[in-house]
């Protein structure tokens, strides 16, 4: 498995694997996401195919945040999303954040304790966050 940066030529994948996991997308926004933050928007790759992204941001000074981070169904539970994981920490790390930050849907069992598992914890709740009017479980990670 290949764990690097994402490049333009990347962005049909990353567009079919948000498509196939998330409820909610908006594809111009990973553009958007790699034309303002290249070094926090990692790829993971297998045979050439890209099965898995992770995008983030330093939101603050010390603060990293987590925007996105998905794997291609087939691929999950192959420890895919703990390496993208893992390579977003040490980036972070690497450019100061002592915490990162991220919002997970509530009744997103799966991902929420995949992120426990990494030493994750809730801190707060944001009602209504998402457009179907679901509420995101607030997570923080200290570095
Ligand atoms: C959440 C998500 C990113 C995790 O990615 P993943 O590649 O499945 O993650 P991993 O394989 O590293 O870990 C998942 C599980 O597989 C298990 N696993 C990993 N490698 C394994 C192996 N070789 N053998 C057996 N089990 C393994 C892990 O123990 C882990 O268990 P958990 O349920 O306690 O977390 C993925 O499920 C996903 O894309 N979900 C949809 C999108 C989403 O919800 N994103 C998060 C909100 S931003």
């Amino acid at each position: 498995m290949i764990i690097r940066r994402f490049q333009p030529s990347d962005f049909q994948w990353v567009i079919d694997i948000e498509r196939k996991v998330f409820n909610e997308h908006d594809p111009y926004l990973y553009m958007q996401f790699y034309e303002i933050y290249p070094d926090t928007f990692i790829v993971a790759q297998i045979n050439g195919f890209v099965i898995g992204y992770v995008a983030g941001f330093l939101a603050r000074v010390g603060v990293g945040r987590i925007f996105s981070l998905a794997v291609y169904p087939k691929y999950q539970n192959r420890s895919v999303g703990s390496n993208l994981l893992n390579e977003i920490k040490n980036i972070f790390r690497k450019k100061g954040a002592l915490e990162i930050i991220l919002e997970v849907r509530m009744d997103n069992i799966k991902a929420k304790r995949f992120y426990e598992r990494h030493g994750f914890f809730q801190f707060g709740i944001a009602e209504k966050y998402y457009n179907d009017a679901h509420d995101a479980c607030l997570m923080k990670l200290k570095l």
